[in-house]
């Protein structure tokens, strides 16, 4: 059984009105257990949208997410953040607690976990984002950088241990030691408890390094979705959607465009490094 399956998921925000949007249009798609799926696309295409859809927050106008099987509009809608963990864009903004501490409890009290077991929670999850226990728990949290407000707000989502993670641009505006720090905890948790990942990046290299596949989605509609060497191609072959690929993809996909014999059927920066040095007749590392 898939972990998430959406089908012919339509969102129209303000219908009848002026302000009337089409955000999601007619979007497919299936997520298996264990996988990491990486959702690009630019400003506005619906991103967010799709994210707020996996715990309920937003409900389809038209067609359906399932969840374990399970139609999430419906029978287990309440139950729903008990299997999905969301972190919104910007989440460092919807801390509220007095306390590092709390803030992390806050979603395993409501939970029915008590006493020790909550501190173990949350130091685990302190620990899953590189923060000391001893040093922060007893922190107001308002009073931390945005940063390190980023990385508890992930520990939030990392302490529900969630089957499904849905993580919407977390390491936006971190500088690239906090970025790396909160992308090796995802990709962590994936690997040990199997969970399930749907992340948000305006950043291809991210996704490139972590997702199994890739959704490309441009104005509502997913244009690609699975493959992470044929979601780029795609990408590149629509170059108007102003998503930047990482540098040495772009210069394959040029030098295949004015006529070189070279492979852009990969995605490491190793592989297109061995392209580039067989087109120029040297021998690759
Ligand atoms: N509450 C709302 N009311 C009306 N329109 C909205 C609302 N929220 C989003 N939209 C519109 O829906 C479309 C999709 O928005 P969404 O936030 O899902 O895009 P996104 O891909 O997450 O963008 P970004 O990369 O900027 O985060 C946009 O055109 C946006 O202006
Ligand atoms: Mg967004």
């Amino acid at each position: 059984m898939p972990a998430i399956e959406l089908r012919n998921l339509t969102y129209i925000y303000c219908p009848g009105t002026h302000y009337e949007k089409k955000a999601l249009d007619d979007i497919s798609m299936e997520v298996n257990v264990g996988e990491f799926i990486g959702i690009i696309g630019s400003n506005g295409s619906g991103k967010s949208t799709l994210i707020k859809h996996l715990n309920g927050l937003l409900q389809p106008t038209s067609g359906k997410v399932v969840v374990f099987g399970k139609d999430a509009a419906g029978q287990i809608k309440d139950e729903l953040w008990k299997y999905v963990s969301v972190l919104f864009q910007f989440p460092e903004q919807q801390l509220f607690e007095e306390t590092v501490y709390d803030e992390i409890a806050y979603g395993l009290r409501n939970m029915d976990i008590t006493g020790d077991a909550i501190e173990v929670r949350v130091k685990d999850a302190l620990e899953k984002v590189g923060l000391n226990f001893d040093e922060f728990a007893q922190y107001p949290p308002l009073a931390l950088s945005g940063g390190i407000r980023r990385r508890i707000a992930l520990a939030c989502a990392f302490a529900m241990e969630p089957k499904i993670l849905a993580l919407d641009e977390p390491t936006a505006g971190l500088d690239s030691s906090g970025a790396k720090q909160v992308l090796c905890s995802i990709k962590k948790i994936q690997k040990e408890k199997n969970t399930t990942i749907i992340m948000v990046s305006h950043s291809l290299d991210e996704l490139l390094l972590l997702a199994d596949k890739l959704a490309f989605i441009d104005k509502g509609k997913l244009i690609a979705f699975g493959d992470r060497r044929q979601v780029l191609k795609l990408i590149y072959e629509n170059a108007e959607n102003h998503i930047v690929l990482p540098d040495y993809m772009r210069l394959l996909f040029e030098l295949k465009k004015i006529g070189n014999d070279v492979n852009i059927e990969i995605v490491k920066y190793e592989e297109a490094e061995d392209e580039i040095a067989n087109l120029l007749g040297e021998t690759s590392k």
